[in-house]
């Protein structure tokens, strides 16, 4: 794996470490890199009403998108667990707005001790999109 890639992952590593998630105890954190070379990062935050829950891409996607980034590069998640984390289905969609070519964004899922690559547009084939790509 290259070194901006392990980068990204360390700081999916250290967002997981922040993780509010008293409800599930699934530590989840995720880290993108958009087009001009900028990193940010989310954990999930879980709420006592289950559903309000939000998970760390999205966290990480939202705090981009905030600071005005609308094209992402790659992304890399990470979860306190023994297998790589698998991004969920609302995640790929959220990360797929963002992604005008989703085959060439890496999608790197770590845990302890292992980690897999695949892009995006293997996660998320054939993806809904209502607008031009971005
Ligand atoms: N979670 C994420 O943060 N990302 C995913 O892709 C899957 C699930 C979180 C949501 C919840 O806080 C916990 O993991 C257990 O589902």
């Amino acid at each position: 794996m290259p070194k901006l890639n392990d980068d990204l992952m360390r700081c999916a590593r250290e967002a997981a470490s922040l993780s509010y998630s008293p409800y599930s105890q699934f530590k989840v954190g995720a880290a993108v890199r958009w087009s001009d070379g900028t990193v940010t990062s989310g954990t999930n935050v879980e709420n006592a009403s289950y559903p309000v829950s939000v998970c760390a891409e999205r966290h990480a996607v939202a705090f981009g998108v905030c600071s005005g980034l609308r094209e992402l590069v790659a992304v890399a998640v990470w979860a306190d667990v023994d297998e790589p984390l698998s991004p969920c289905g609302a995640c790929r969609q959220v990360l797929l707005e963002f992604a005008p070519n989703p085959e060439t964004v890496p999608v790197l899922m770590g845990c302890r001790g292992d980690s897999r690559e695949m892009n995006l547009g293997e996660l998320i084939p054939a993806g809904f999109r209502t607008v031009p790509k971005p």
